[in-house]
């Protein structure tokens, strides 16, 4: 699948340019032929399922592995040949590397010190940093008096104060627990804008992707499926891999029976008929998948319920997920018995659905999206 490459960029608008990037351990690419651009000032994210080479890209941008083929340029300049610390980008890792005996005024003056910054300079930096990231006046904490979340924006300001092009994220917020998780990607997102540094981060967490970038690529096995902002790649998803990865999506299954420009009919093996917005080349006699959004259905309890016209189903609840205002029902369709998740009306009128009561659902075709299976 072709993947469309973001305009042209250069050094004057592009801190980094990837240009045909390889690497491979073996037989097996892990970075397979890669090109694309970061905005400077960005914030831009790599999401992608585990074992599809973000790190692995990462690495390379940082200097740590040398790619098979390509280059990769840094405010206009190669790359090839230079080592990490000459390079001017600075990594966060999931697991943070602070310094336990030292506290964190030391763990964060550290880089700036083996770089001359000493004294009331780099005192002044640090505190700035500090405030920067939420921590103001925390100099003469000890390490280990620190919460998770404490700890990860210690070890931001330690990358952030060096004042890199580039701030390489791998994961930073993957050994937080989900709470702390929500509240912080809100935090790094405020933080990016506000210190203007392009960040390049990446996460296996489509939410993250989602909340905090500009751009977002989404990775399989070694290669970019769409590049994108979030908005375009949950709402024009351009492969049936990301329209499965990003966000919820039901998926059904069957044969293209017809087409009317860009709407094809997709038939199930139950004989369900759901029409949908084709995505590439798609011809009858086919099969294919159709991808359908949780909040894109409409359910009632009677057809009546539904919008007037729009072909309906019948299905069984499985269980109502109640999450607040991110409700959910699962339910069997009747058919096909595709299971199939349903966002809830917010006004609660659905929140009392029981296990075995029959609904009724519809959606509008320009919601859904078909791909070749
Ligand atoms: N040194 C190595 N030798 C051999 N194979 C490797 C090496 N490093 C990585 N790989 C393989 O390359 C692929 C990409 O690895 P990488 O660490 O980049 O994935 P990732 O997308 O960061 O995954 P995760 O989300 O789990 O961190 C994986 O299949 C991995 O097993
Ligand atoms: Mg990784």
């Amino acid at each position: 699948m072709a993947v469309p490459t973001p305009a042209a960029g250069g050094p004057a608008t592009h801190d980094l340019d990837i240009q045909s990037v390889r690497k491979r351990y073996g037989a097996f690419a892990a970075v397979d032929d890669l090109s694309f651009s970061v905005r400077r000032g960005s914030f831009f994210s790599i999401l992608g399922p585990s074992g599809c080479g973000k790190t692995t890209l990462l690495r390379m941008v940082a200097g740590f592995i040398a790619p098979d083929a390509g280059d990769i340029v840094i405010k206009g300049a190669s790359m090839r040949g230079v080592a990490p610390n000459r390079r001017p980008v600075n990594m966060v890792f999931q697991h943070l590397a602070l310094f336990p005996m030292m506290s964190v005024g030391e763990n964060i003056a550290y880089g700036l010190e083996r770089r001359g910054i000493k004294g009331a300079a780099a005192k002044a930096k640090v505190t700035d940093m500090l405030r920067r990231v939420g921590l103001p006046g925390s100099e003469g904490k000890r390490i280990d008096q620190l919460s998770g979340g404490q700890k990860q924006r210690v070890a931001i300001a330690r990358s952030l104060v060096l004042e890199p092009a580039l701030l390489l994220l791998d994961e930073p917020l993957g050994a937080l627990d989900l709470k702390l998780r929500e509240h912080m990607k809100v935090e790094l997102k405020q933080l990016q804008a506000e210190v203007g540094t392009t960040f390049v981060y990446i996460t296996h967490d489509q939410s993250e992707a989602l909340v905090m970038s500009d751009q977002v690529a989404v990775m399989n096995h070694g290669r970019f499926e769409q590049l994108g902002t979030p908005q375009q790649l949950y709402y024009q998803p351009q492969t049936a891999f990301v329209a499965g990865f990003v966000g919820n999506n039901n998926r059904f299954e069957g044969t293209i029976e017809s087409r009317n420009g860009e709407q094809v009919l997709l038939r199930t093996a139950g004989g369900m008929a759901l029409w949908s917005q084709r995505v590439g080349t798609l011809d009858v006699g086919q099969p294919a998948t159709v991808f359908i959004r949780p909040e894109a259905i409409e359910i009632g309890r009677s057809p009546r319920e539904l919008p007037e016209g729009a072909p309906a189903w019948s299905a069984g609840v499985q269980s109502v997920l109640f999450d607040g205002g991110n409700s959910t029902v699962q339910v069997l369709e009747d058919r096909n018995q595709t299971p199939l998740h349903i966002a809830l009306p917010l006004t609660g009128r659905l929140a009392d659905l029981k296990h075995g009561e029959t609904v009724h659902f519809a959606y509008q075709p320009a919601q859904a999206w078909c791909f070749a299976a």
